[in-house]
């Protein structure tokens, strides 16, 4: 099963694949994710692309669609997978579709998780992150069990940088103008579904399921 989230930054993307992954048994892969490891880790590619995502731009299509290639050509992948964050370009969803063309593959669900952007800031700001293991806890809605500790690992949770109200509202108006296009894209290939981002998590997850199928 190749499953891809769509939704504007903060609607919850990570938060449900994370939940079904765990479900279905499928990798749940992140390039935000793997850009903010590369950032800790100090390496080149880490340097590169925190330039942009600290702005809240995106990071070129050319540094983020080799390193989702990559990744996704992994022994761990031939059974499925669910992008989280990718594509975010008409151009990156265009080469992934060849790539999988080109294995006789395509993606079988594109899920839009909506959530209106009054929203988001809210959400953002309550947002803590672990940058050792990609947990996500939201200090009202999913508090860590000891503050500023992740209940995952144990390692130190952050605001993340680009969490700031300011950045926030320049990578809504990003999503709106190079992300958003794919809604419709996946709509013309007749795999996009949509689910109201705005309900609890586990109201989500299920509405989710309902289309995965049990
Ligand atoms: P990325 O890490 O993908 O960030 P994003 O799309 O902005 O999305 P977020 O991770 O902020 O939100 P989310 O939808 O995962 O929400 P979450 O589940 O955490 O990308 C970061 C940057 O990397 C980009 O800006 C760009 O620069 C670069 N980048 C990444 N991929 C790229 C690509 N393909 N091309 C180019 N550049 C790329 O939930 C948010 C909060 O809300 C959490 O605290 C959570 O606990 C809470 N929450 C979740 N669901 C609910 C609910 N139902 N009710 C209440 N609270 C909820
Ligand atoms: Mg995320």
């Amino acid at each position: 099963m190749k499953i891809i989230m769509l939704g504007a930054p903060g609607a919850g993307k990570g938060t449900q694949a994370k939940m079904i992954a765990d479900k279905y048994g499928v990798p749940h892969i992140s390039t935000g994710d793997i850009f903010r490891a590369n950032i800790k880790n100090g390496t080149e590619l880490g340097m590169e692309a925190k330039k942009y995502m600290d702005q809240g731009l995106l990071v070129p299509d050319e540094l983020t669609v080799k390193i989702l290639l990559d990744r996704v050509a992994q022994e761990d992948c031939k059974n499925g997978y669910v992008l989280d964050g990718f594509p975010r370009t008409i151009p990156q969803a265009e080469v992934l579709d060849q790539a999988l063309e080109e294995l006789g593959d395509k993606i079988d669900f594109a899920i839009d998780v909506d959530v209106p952007d009054e929203n988001i800031v809210k959400r953002m700001s309550g947002r803590r992150a672990c940058l050792a293991c990609g947990a996500t806890f939201h200090t009202e809605h999913v508090p860590p069990k000891q503050e500023g500790i992740c209940d995952r690992c144990g390692k130190e949770l952050v605001l993340r940088d680009d969490d700031k109200p300011e950045t926030v509202l320049n990578r809504l108006k990003v999503y709106h103008d190079q992300t958003q296009p794919l809604i419709e894209f996946y709509g013309g290939k007749g795999v996009l579904r949509t689910v109201d981002g705005t309900k609890s998590m586990q109201e989500v997850f299920d509405s989710i399921v309902a289309v995965l199928g049990a």
